[in-house]
């Protein structure tokens, strides 16, 4: 089944697979609720009736924030408040819905299990009853999970290896970017992302996330570059920000937001090692702009020109992109699908790009707009191009 909204479509693998059940995570409050009811609104105007089970909110609350979404007029859109899965399946036997939505898993409950709504028993057991639900009536199943910041005991890691799909509904609530991730896929690959907007009448599609994640950048300012990461198999430019600074205390703080600490403690070893820098008595703070994060390799040329950026106090040309893995003797190494990045960069409008030696012998070929391209073997090497040209 294709909603249409191309950024869901896509991260759940070209649609849902009948009989299928998806679970969307996400902390609360981040907009789980409305993707659903964006979604059941999409599917019940292409005449799909659908199901939507709520033990969160009345059906007054639904109802209003229908109104908003501009999704109350369809009356192919069926709400039900219930937190009983038994009835739950019988009203599903009964109206034989093409979609169930399940908002949230934990206020439901099954007769089966003893214990209290929200607790590890009833979230695995009502999730279990939905399951056989699905897979005995074709039904496709989508459920929602709240992630609490503790781990989420009760939450939607215990259920990822009951059902086909799961998608984490992330971002920072203080930002209107929202990115929802594949975690799990049985029908599609598992590292696609689909990136949204909240605006005032709901979420929209982002076709352009790179614009979007650029749009505030500081120009001509030390400490920030752009990176073209690859996520799923689009590529998306981000910026990499970092501050160094001389620690108040005896041995500088290491933080990293939106990337891995263990890498950024790694490539500061390395940049003290290969380019005899003293950085233990710095503060280290590293951060992807706009709430996203990345976990690729890739990333660490990024990481280490806005760390030398910022301790150089050297900007980097805001027309520069760079890419590239750095290993342990200082060594800038290939990465893949260099080519779209390159592209994405050149869409973009950016002129320079750095990236591994490797990687520039193997392009095949080169953006017509006639970019400036270097290769770069090592650390030192990349500090001669960048920071002591003049
Ligand atoms: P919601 O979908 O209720 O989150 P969840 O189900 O994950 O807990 O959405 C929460 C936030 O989204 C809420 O604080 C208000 C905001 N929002 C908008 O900004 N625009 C909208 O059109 C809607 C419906 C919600
Ligand atoms: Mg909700």
């Amino acid at each position: 089944m294709i909603s249409g909204i191309g950024e869901l479509d896509r991260v759940l693998g070209g649609g849902i697979v009948p009989g299928s059940m998806v679970l969307i995570g996400g902390d609360p409050g981040i907009g789980k609720s409305t993707l659903i009811l964006q979604l059941l609104a999409a599917l019940a105007s292409k005449q799909c009736p659908v199901l939507y089970v709520t033990g969160e909110e009345s059906a007054r609350q639904v109802s209003m924030r229908a109104a908003r979404l501009q999704a109350a007029d369809n009356t192919n859109i069926f709400l039900a408040t219930e937190t009983c899965v038994e009835s739950i399946a019988a009203m599903a036997a009964e109206m034989t819905p093409s979609l169930l939505a399940v908002d949230s898993i934990q206020t439901m409950f099954t007769r089966e299990a003893a214990s209290a709504p929200g607790s590890v028993t009833q979230v695995r057991e009502s999730t279990a009853r939905l399951v056989t639900l699905a897979k005995t009536s074709d039904l496709p199943v989508l459920l929602v999970g709240h992630v609490t910041k503790d781990g989420a005991i009760a939450g939607p890691r215990v259920l990822e290896h009951m059902v086909d799909t799961v998608l984490y509904f992330e971002g920072d609530r203080g930002q209107p970017f929202r990115i929802l991730r594949t975690v799990k896929n049985r029908f599609g690959s598992t590292n696609e992302i689909g990136v949204f907007e909240m605006k005032e009448s709901g979420l929209a599609e982002v076709a352009n996330p790179s614009a979007l994640f650029l749009a505030e950048r500081p120009v001509n300012v030390p400490g920030s570059v752009v990176m073209p990461s690859m996520e799923g198999t689009r590529p998306i430019l981000v910026e990499v920000q970092a501050l160094v600074s001389p620690s108040n205390l005896g041995t500088g703080r290491r933080t990293a937001i939106g990337a891995d600490p263990q890498r950024l403690a790694l490539l500061t070893a390395v940049l003290e090692k290969k380019l005899g820098l003293t950085l233990f008595d710095h503060d280290i703070f590293l951060n992807i702009a706009g709430g996203i994060r990345i976990d690729e390799p890739a990333l660490d040329l990024g990481v280490v020109v806005a760390l030398l950026s910022s301790l150089f106090e050297k900007v980097v040309d805001p027309t520069t992109a760079v890419c590239g893995e750095v290993g342990l003797a200082g060594e800038i190494r290939a990465v893949g699908q260099m080519e779209m990045r390159l592209r994405e960069a050149d869409r973009l409008g950016f002129t320079t790009f750095l990236m591994p030696e490797s990687s520039y012998k193997r392009l095949e070929k080169l953006p017509e707009s006639g970019m400036n391209i270097h290769g770069v073997a090592t650390v030192q090497n990349l500090v001669e191009l960048l920071f002591q040209k003049e």
